[in-house]
């Protein structure tokens, strides 16, 4: 009888504690609407422009805006490589332009995989492997701005209308990019106040 009281007792003092740390952490969570969030990247309208969509009356913690940015890129990337495998089922890239339309294929394949594996490590930030983790996204991220960059090496000097629209195209992902670093290196500047985990 006293036994069961006492576990009673303990289940509830673990119910309450949980409720009480769980409670501190979402109110240590600082919150950024998107216009102070933006603040941060290289092309600040462009970043308001792109992630306002995805934006909140409450706002996001800085993890959960960097979790944005990088979803936002997969699918300006994405589209941008289906825009390059149009141009390339239509056949109008001949010789030089075409070896180079092919190298961009290729280079957003990279980019997409760096992409795809910055926004797996966002899902799961912990406190115990932050640093870490900060790393591996600078440098997956950074990698992926090279290559975007290094599809228009082969079309250097082109002024061709046609090349001008796809430079366009490549670097507004570049510009997306770039701005889904910057919010990654303000969470990393900032911190583990803005992740939720209860790991230690
Ligand atoms: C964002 O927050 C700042 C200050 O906290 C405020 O001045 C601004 O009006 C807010 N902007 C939007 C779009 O809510």
């Amino acid at each position: 009888m006293i036994i069961t009281l006492h576990l009673k007792l303990l289940l509830l003092f673990i119910f309450i504690s949980s409720l009480t740390n769980t409670s501190k952490l979402v109110f240590a969570k600082e919150q950024y609407n998107v216009s102070e969030v933006c603040k941060v990247t290289r092309y600040p309208s462009l970043c308001i422009h792109s992630l306002e969509p995805f934006s909140l009356s409450e706002g996001r913690s800085l993890s959960n805006w960097a979790r944005v940015g990088v979803s936002v890129t997969i699918g300006e990337v994405k589209s941008v490589q289906a825009y390059l495998t149009r141009l390339k089922r239509q056949g109008h890239f001949k010789g030089r332009n075409k070896v180079a339309l092919l190298d961009c294929i290729e280079t957003f394949q990279y980019a997409l995989d760096e992409l795809h594996s910055s926004l797996s490590v966002l899902r799961r930030l912990s406190k115990s492997t932050f640093s870490t983790q900060m790393g591996d996204l600078n440098a997956w991220l950074s990698a992926a701005l090279t290559d975007e960059d290094t599809c228009l090496d082969g079309f250097e000097g082109n002024k061709e209308r046609k090349i001008k629209l796809l430079r366009n195209q490549v670097l507004k992902a570049y510009y997306i990019t770039s701005n889904a670093l910057a919010l990654v290196n303000k969470l990393a500047t900032t911190g583990l106040g803005s992740i939720s985990d209860l790991d230690p």
